[in-house]
């Protein structure tokens, strides 16, 4: 790498402005720190925009008669399959309250009802109506736009069109700081004895994705080069319904939310007949899990590539004010959605798992801390319930601030020296990102097997080429090629059927060899992702 041509400083770098990086830039800043965000896009380019649900949340003065914290803490170990783990579950859903509030008072504005109470809508796995949505369909959205809001009028800094690089670190392994290089290639270096990765996800491993275009697991590339472990990585939830717009459809494709089936919409197959009709006993509105699996199996019977929401029992009134995203979404592919059945296909949405981090954001790496997507705290498990998302990163992104800060009292800051500096990778493996979306989404979609998984690797493998990390799209392939060898490997590790990881040659779930998480770390002699025992985390309960 050559020599940084500028460099700055600060006491917490936040990569990514998503709701977790958003959230805790804004609370590590009123507890006195320097906060530095980067993000490779502009602010708000990743994922929590386009999360339509909502946030699912028991607020103490507005929620459903009978329903508490404990139920929804059970819907998200029912939605997990035996993977959540109960503390992380307890704690963030248990918080849930205080920092929707919070983030009311920041300014965000829900949706309520005519009498003037929050409303309240129903997805995959909930037990009742508790998620909380704003512009009908456009939670995210809102959420983001109070957050940068405040980020603006706090004048938190912020360093657009870079992309994190590596996380630099001193000779005992500590965090150091960040190396990033701008949209010209220029590189620069942040000194900071604190990194936060709030990246998002890895949705653009596969062809199809409702993720947006920078959900390329940067974060997840960036903390195993650091030394952190990743978890849980196999469980890729498929959004049961993501608009289907032909057979050569590529990169994001618009969500039709759950809460249309929250609201009564129903799947169906191309012969009329429903899909979810004696499956669970949620019927359509049975963890995504098993409606995307459901979904599958029905497509592979009537040889179809889809099959088709009937919501227009709202009639189009109701669905245009309801749904006003979904619609206009439709309306931009020649459908109207209110009057006619939307055609749907499952979608790779969410990554379940993640970097291995406490429900503080700690991780295994001193100075390095991980909150949202990018994540893995426990509360998912191996299939995550709907709307948990934008909750967990509102409490993560919060308590990791203040993990840093409290982190930040012992430890006196450590600047990088030449010694960290000059031996930090200058190229990658890097396999073409059109072969790794292939292999991901012939072998590692809903439906795995051995053989398919081994061919995966052997074809990522043989195209593997060793490249400079001289520019953003570079930076990103190499984070693509990781991240897919890594969750190969959680992936043909796993061998049963739990939550979103579907095995053909394993079509049960066994309790008594898997009910377990699996931990991906960089193997040292071959610096491949290879699976590893977990190790307990500093802080973790
Ligand atoms: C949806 O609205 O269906 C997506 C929300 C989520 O992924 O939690």
């Amino acid at each position: 790498m050559s020599d940084p041509r500028w460099e700055a400083r600060a006491d917490l770098v936040v990569v990514g402005t998503g709701v977790a990086g958003l959230t805790a830039a804004l609370t590590a800043g009123s507890l006195g720190l320097r906060v530095l965000v980067v993000t490779k896009g502009g602010p708000g380019d990743g994922n929590t925009r386009h999360a339509q649900g909502g946030v699912a949340v028991v607020l103490p003065a507005a929620h459903e008669p009978g329903d508490t914290v404990q139920r929804h803490a059970r819907d998200t170990h029912a939605a997990g399959a035996g993977l959540c783990e109960a503390d992380a579950v307890e704690r963030i859903v248990t918080y849930g309250p205080d920092v929707v509030e919070r983030l009311r008072r920041t300014g965000a504005r829900f949706d309520t009802g005519e009498d003037g109470v929050l409303a309240r809508t129903r997805e995959g796995g909930h037990s009742t109506f508790r998620i909380l949505r704003a512009g009908g369909d456009a939670t995210g959205a809102e959420v983001e736009r109070a957050l940068l809001a405040a980020a603006r009028d706090r004048r938190v800094a912020m360093l657009t069109g870079h992309t994190a690089l590596d996380v630099l670190r001193t000779p005992e392994k500590e965090v150091a700081g960040l190396a990033v290089l701008d949209e010209t290639a220029v590189p620069g270096l942040i000194s900071a004895p604190a990194v936060l990765v709030a990246t998002g996800g890895l949705g653009q491993l596969y062809r199809a994705t409702s993720n947006a275009e920078g959900a390329t697991g940067d974060g997840l590339a960036l903390a195993l080069r650091a030394g952190a472990g990743l978890s849980d990585l196999e469980f890729v939830q498929f959004h049961p319904t993501v608009l289907f717009t032909g057979p050569g459809a590529r990169g994001r494709r618009p969500l039709v939310t759950e809460a249309v089936r929250g609201e009564g919409g129903v799947l169906v197959d191309v012969r009329g007949e429903r899909v979810m009709t004696g499956v669970h006993p949620l019927a359509d509105l049975a963890p995504r899990d098993v409606v995307s699996a459901a979904i599958t199996r029905r497509m592979a019977a009537t040889e179809a590539d889809h099959v088709l929401l009937d919501a227009t029992h709202l009639g189009p009134e109701a669905f245009r004010r309801r749904f006003p995203t979904v619609h206009a979404m439709c309306a931009a592919e020649g459908i109207d959605a209110a009057r006619e059945p939307i055609p749907v296909a499952p979608a790779a949405h969410f990554a379940c798992g993640g970097v291995l981090a406490t429900v503080e954001g700690r991780t295994e790496v001193r100075g390095l801390y991980a909150a949202g997507e990018v994540a893995r705290t426990g509360l998912h498990g191996a299939n995550r319930l709907a709307s948990n998302s934008l909750l967990e990163g509102l409490v993560v992104g919060e308590r990791v601030a203040r993990a840093v800060a409290d982190d930040l009292r012992d430890r006196a800051p450590a600047a990088p020296d030449a010694a960290c500096w000059p031996d930090r990778p200058v190229t990658a493996a890097v396999v073409e990102r059109d072969v790794v979306q292939r292999e991901m989404s012939r072998h590692v979609g809903i439906g795995r097997s051995a053989d398919g998984l081994a061919e995966a690797a052997a074809t990522l493998t043989a195209g593997s080429r060793p490249r400079p990390l001289d520019s953003a799209r570079a930076v990103e392939d190499a984070a693509l090629t990781m991240t897919a060898s890594a969750l190969l490997a959680a992936g043909a590790e796993r061998r049963e059927t739990r939550g979103c990881h579907v095995r053909t040659d394993f079509p049960d779930t066994d309790d008594i060899a898997w009910c377990r998480s699996t931990t991906v770390r960089l193997d040292e002699a071959t610096g491949q992702p290879a699976v590893h025992r977990p190790v307990p985390l500093r802080g973790a309960a």
